[in-house]
């Protein structure tokens, strides 16, 4: 089954998957370092999704990056998962081993935890954690910040049940918290994170109170489209750091491309710019 690969090729597996950035991210990456290789959108509906895993190792595939609506279910196909799939629940990346087996893990938390740290500064993780939503993202951003070390992340979500669930997988300093006392909680914050999909183009956006929030607290939104959303502006404009969902993104991508293609490559401001004008497309 291994065939020798001069030619490296990895993916993007979604439904829909063409507003992907990822064949741009990991396009930049392969001209950047001259690799001789491609990443495409892969276009495969829930009832395809085990045929075409499987088909990989035969493509000659070296991994693939699973995105919406698949990363749930990939955890089930892959033949193995490493802790950080398993941690999160999903799978947002999978490689094709020597003998054709595949395995998944996950990025999403170590990207938004680099971008973090990179953008926001060390203090954002040295304090309570309120995190808005409850669903896929939240996992990976709930999941890397308690093994951070987080001494309290709050889980807030329109729906409590869904901030019970989360918080039980992640154990006592995940504290499941309702929706309507999101204003409130953010009284002693050094980190706020939205993690749902309001703010985003073509969603309602994020009505939220910034007044309980330290002057001092660092404010995320893992939305990137737009890039500055209404919450990002208003924390802004009262003197919170800001980080913008863009930078998880790419860093998300790191890991992968590092193991697909054979060297880590580095998040740079050129890059940054070069994906982000797909965005103004
Ligand atoms: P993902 O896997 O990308 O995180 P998801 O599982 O659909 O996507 O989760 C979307 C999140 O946005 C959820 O936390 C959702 O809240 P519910 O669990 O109550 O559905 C949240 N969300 C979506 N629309 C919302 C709205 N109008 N008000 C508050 N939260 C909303």
């Amino acid at each position: 089954m291994s065939t020798p690969k001069s030619f490296l090729l990895a993916g993007v597996i979604g439904c829909p998957v063409s507003h992907s950035l990822s064949p741009r991210l990991h396009g930049y990456w392969l001209r950047e370092h001259g690799i001789e290789g491609a990443y495409l959108p892969l276009k495969v509906s829930s009832r395809d999704l085990e045929a075409a895993l499987r088909g990989l190792p035969f493509l000659g595939f070296s991994g693939v990056n699973i995105t919406v609506p698949h990363k749930e279910r990939a955890l089930q196909l892959c033949d193995e998962v490493d802790g950080a799939a398993e941690g999160v629940g999903a799978v947002n990346m999978v490689t094709v081993t020597k003998s054709g087996r595949l395995v998944g893990s996950n990025t999403d938390g170590v990207g938004f935890l680099t971008n973090l740290d990179q953008e926001g500064g060390g203090h954002a993780t040295e304090g309570r954690a309120v995190v808005l939503g409850a669903g896929g993202a939240a996992r990976a951003v709930v999941s890397a910040l308690i093994e951070r070390g987080v001494a309290e992340v709050l889980v807030c979500n329109r729906t409590y049940s869904r901030s019970e669930a989360l918080a039980d997988a992640f154990g006592v300093r995940c504290i499941p918290t309702h929706w309507e006392e999101r204003e409130a909680k953010l009284e002693f914050a050094s980190l706020l994170v939205n993690t749902t999909s309001l703010g985003m183009k073509g969603k309602p956006s994020l009505k939220l109170k910034l007044d309980a929030l330290p002057k001092d607290a660092v404010v995320s939104d893992i939305v990137y489209s737009p890039l500055e959303t209404r919450l990002l502006a208003v924390a802004r404009a009262r003197g919170n750091k800001v980080v913008d969902g863009l930078g998880m993104l790419l860093h998300q991508g790191r890991p992968a491309f590092g193991c697909w293609f054979g060297l880590t490559p580095e998040v740079t401001g050129d890059l940054r710019r070069y994906v982000e004008k797909a965005l103004a497309l």
